[in-house]
């Protein structure tokens, strides 16, 4: 259950929260640990004992077996797969509820399935693969356990795609198309090998209020739509509203200003912005190419501005530019902080755990299964 943040907290001075915060953190010791994924602000990350990407987050908490506590500092999938990660005794606790994942949201279970049996009734003589991104709800990751699929990140999802692809194979990769696209095409899947599986039909139906079973007209569309010859990847159109809006002009202009500069993004990018790229990885990538890079190099970032403003008070050997300042903030990463974090620990602190995320064991049982085999 949701529980709402008493509004006395908000009234706090930074100097009181961040005092009370230490002394809570001080008062669980080792039975706490605070993770935090590099999309948080620095007011809330500077508190995290580890912070890291999705993977590196993620193989922390399957490792970690003395917390009691986990305290994500991230979204609500991300809290998810630790719960999915952690023992049974151990709590995974996300200091907002409300901060979910607009992407993860894009896929829904329903929605999901009815694809599969399509597909399935499509090319019987074919395997098919789901593959989900991490960014999805523990539901989808069930999904792919039961399927023989498997998650991957954005640090692995090249090793991923490997391990799936064969003759006779079919990637349905999830929920991310500018991921899936970017990785099939850099395993060698052709353009034209690659189909498009528009999700939000049926949402259109539902938003025209339209008297008509949307699920059932969105099938019969779509398979006349998929083509006689097995596609080798088939890719959900869901998307990241922060890193979509990433534009090949934008990184023009920045060549334009200045010429020395190197382009990095994370591969939620749209395929024609990581081709325009120099480089793209995952946010721990982006970090270590960034840091390890020889003083006085620039640098256009294409991903969430905390992550690239810390980056640039971080190296200040070095320009460390956005690739467009005004629309890359994550507001879901930013609905946590100081006040949500206080609160959080003053009440474990007490002995009362709120915000907990659990996932019903079956459920978790099965994406533990997709989650172990992307390792
Ligand atoms: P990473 O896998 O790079 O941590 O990215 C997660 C994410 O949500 C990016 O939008
Ligand atoms: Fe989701 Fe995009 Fe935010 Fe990552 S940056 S958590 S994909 S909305």
């Amino acid at each position: 259950m949701r529980e709402m943040l008493p509004p006395e907290y908000l009234d706090l001075e930074t100097k009181e929260l961040e005092r009370r915060i230490r002394a809570a953190k001080d008062a669980l010791g080792k039975r706490v640990l605070i993770l935090g994924h590099h999309y948080q602000k620095d007011e809330v990350i500077r508190f995290a004992d580890y912070r890291g990407d999705s993977l590196k987050l993620s193989q922390l908490a399957a490792r970690e077996r003395e917390a009691e506590y986990i305290v994500f500092c991230g979204v609500h999938f991300m809290a998810e797969t630790a719960d999915i990660l952690t023992t049974a005794e151990q709590k995974v606790l996300l200091p907002d509820l409300a901060a979910g994942c607009s992407m993860a949201d894009m896929a829904d279970i329903e929605a999901v399935e009815a694809c599969w049996d399509i597909l399935r009734g499509k090319y019987p003589d074919q395997e098919i693969i789901p593959i989900t991104y991490v960014n999805s709800t523990a539901e989808i990751k069930a999904f792919c356990g039961r399927k023989g699929g498997m998650t991957c990140t954005s640090s692995n999802a090249r090793s991923v795609f490997d391990k799936a692809m064969g003759e006779n194979q079919i990637i349905l990769f999830l929920p991310d198309e500018h991921l899936g696209r970017n990785t099939g095409l850099e395993c060698g899947i052709k353009a034209e090998e690659i189909f498009l599986w528009q999700r939000e039909m049926r949402e259109t139906y539902e938003q025209s209020g339209e008297e008509r079973d949307g699920l059932r007209d969105e099938q019969s569309e779509q398979r006349e739509r998929l083509p006689e010859h097995a596609p080798r990847l088939i890719l959900w159109n869901g998307f990241c509203s922060v890193h979509q809006r990433f534009t090949v002009e934008q990184v023009e202009r920045a060549r334009a200003n200045y010429p020395e500069i190197k382009v990095i993004v994370h591969p939620e990018c749209r395929h024609e912005v990581v081709a325009a790229s120099d480089l793209h990885g995952s946010t721990e990538f982006i970090i270590n190419t960034v840091t390890n890079a020889p003083a006085e190099s620039s640098w256009a970032v294409g991903t969430e501005i905390n992550l690239v403003h810390r980056l640039a008070q971080e190296n200040p050997d070095k320009k460390i530019i956005c690739l467009n300042e005004t629309v890359c903030l994550c507001t879901s990463m930013n609905r946590i902080h100081q006040p949500h974090l206080l609160w959080t620990l003053e009440n474990l602190a007490q002995g009362k755990v709120v915000n907990q995320i659990s996932v019903p064991a079956d459920i978790a049982a099965e994406a533990k299964l997709a989650l172990e085999r992307m390792t």
